[in-house]
């Protein structure tokens, strides 16, 4: 066995922490859904869902990866025997799937930064993305070969990944996340603050910001908050308990998660603002609504935006750079972070050195993506993308906080171990958002889904 690695310093570890919550969903993610389900309306539920489960969950799970000092198996092992262990690969399996079309996304975000220079996407941007870089086959299913132009970059973003990781949690998680997270904040920053300056940037944030107080009484937007609060601070995927489970014995737990989770949260603020600018930008230009130009995901990214890119006035070619990069970097220490989990699993697991996990890790996720730069990669991710979102991450999450707060019964031993190490302290309030508010809204957030997919 080697010995356990640890990260060198507590910035360090706030860094990797908040490079992981930081991601490809604080971006494209985090601004329509805060648009669709009632805009500045939206930051109640927000917050609520961040101070009930997302930094009580954080603290929970730092306490976890602090108090037994293995991956998500082995801590969940440790907790309750080998009856517990499945709750901590199942956050393995989840993250492996993950990571398999989440490279393939930074893949295009790369090839973007790159086009973005000369404006390659011409005015069909649709038919640019769907066409020429992703060479879509017709028919939804159909595999029908891989795609030069994705494999490349997504072989790049893989050999990015497996470098980082294989020089190890310091001086590799650590090292890749004190120079990139600096990095992408100063970037973004820079982005936002052009989106702002463009002519219209106020119509788009009157969009994003006007309250509709009326959505708050529709329970469909309480659980948007509580799931992209689990997606966003990369809770209940056990890729906390991996980061954390490396901090050193004299570690202050609470603080540490209330600042990866405002940080994490004013990110993704920023984000909002950037994008809602721009989507002004391009209402203003159209002649169009906000809620025309504003789509979701892959098309807001990958259409919309490069479609803004090419209308802006000067320099618009650096910008558009800028901001594709900005993803590449987010998108990067965030997927570091996934693939850890199922490094540290396996080589625990199977007790083999951090290099062979790495190469079989990492390895099999890279070849699994190439699903993903097929020609029918697009319906493929989409549907994983779905699955995960609809049933990963409330199912996992209900599972994780029920069984610690009333079949384990742990938050009473947690309380006092991350007290113990904290300035700030948790108490009856900390136990009551976990062992009854949050798998509330998450049980109603399950019933829901079967009745919308299944009944
Ligand atoms: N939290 C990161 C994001 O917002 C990465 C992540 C995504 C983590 C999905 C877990 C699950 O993109």
């Amino acid at each position: 066995m080697e010995q356990r690695s640890q990260w060198g310093t507590r910035a360090g570890f706030i860094m990797a922490a908040v490079g992981s919550a930081v991601g490809l969903g604080n971006i494209w993610r985090f601004p329509y859904v805060a648009y669709e389900n009632g805009g500045g309306a939206f930051f109640i539920p927000y917050l609520f869902a961040l101070l009930t489960a997302g930094i009580p969950i954080l603290i929970m799970e730092f306490t976890i990866g602090h108090k037994y000092r293995g991956s998500a198996p082995l801590s969940f092992f440790r907790m309750k025997g080998k009856g517990a262990e499945w709750i901590g690969w199942w956050g393995i399996f989840v993250s492996f799937v993950i990571s398999t079309y989440y490279a393939v996304i930074i893949a295009w975000a790369m090839k973007y930064t790159i086009y973005s220079f000369n404006l390659k996407w011409g005015d069909d941007t649709g038919g640019f993305l769907f066409g020429d870089v992703l060479n879509l086959a017709d028919n939804p299913g159909e595999v029908g070969g891989l795609v030069p132009g994705v494999v490349v970059p997504l072989l790049l973003v893989w050999a990015i990944a497996f470098v980082i990781l294989l020089a190890g949690v310091k001086r590799g998680i650590e090292l890749a996340n004190r120079i990139f997270i600096p990095t992408l904040i100063v970037i973004f920053i820079m982005v936002v603050i052009r989106a702002v300056t463009l002519d219209g940037a106020a119509i788009g944030l009157e969009a994003l910001f006007k309250p509709d107080l009326s959505k708050l009484a529709d329970s469909t937007v309480w659980v948007a908050a509580y799931g992209h609060i689990f997606f966003s601070l990369s809770i209940a995927f056990a890729i906390m308990i991996t980061y954390s489970s490396y901090l050193p014995k004299k570690s202050d737990i609470t603080n540490n998660a209330f600042i990866t989770g405002f940080a994490n949260s004013g990110f993704e603020l920023l984000a909002g603002i950037g994008v809602f600018a721009a989507l002004g930008f391009m209402a203003t230009q159209s002649g169009q609504s906000v809620s025309e130009v504003a789509t979701a995901g892959v098309g807001l990214a990958f259409v919309v935006f490069p479609k803004i890119i090419s209308e802006m006035p000067g320099m618009n070619g650096l910008f558009g750079a800028l901001f594709f990069l900005s993803l590449v970097l987010a998108g990067i220490t965030s997927l570091i972070s996934i693939c850890e989990t199922y490094i540290a699993g396996f080589s625990e697991k199977f007790n083999i050195s951090r290099t062979k996990a790495v190469i079989f890790g990492v390895g099999s996720a890279a070849i699994i993506s190439l699903l993903f730069a097929t020609r029918g990669g697009l319906y493929f991710l989409d549907t994983a993308d779905y699955f995960i979102n609809q049933f990963g991450v409330a199912a996992i999450g209900l599972i994780e906080v029920f069984m610690i707060s009333w079949v384990f019964r742990k938050l009473g031993v947690f309380e006092a171990h991350a007290n113990e190490i904290s300035d700030i302290r948790v108490g009856m309030l900390w136990r009551v958002c976990l062992s009854i508010i949050t798998p509330l809204v998450l049980g109603y957030m399950m019933i829901d889904l079967f009745r919308v997919n299944i009944m």
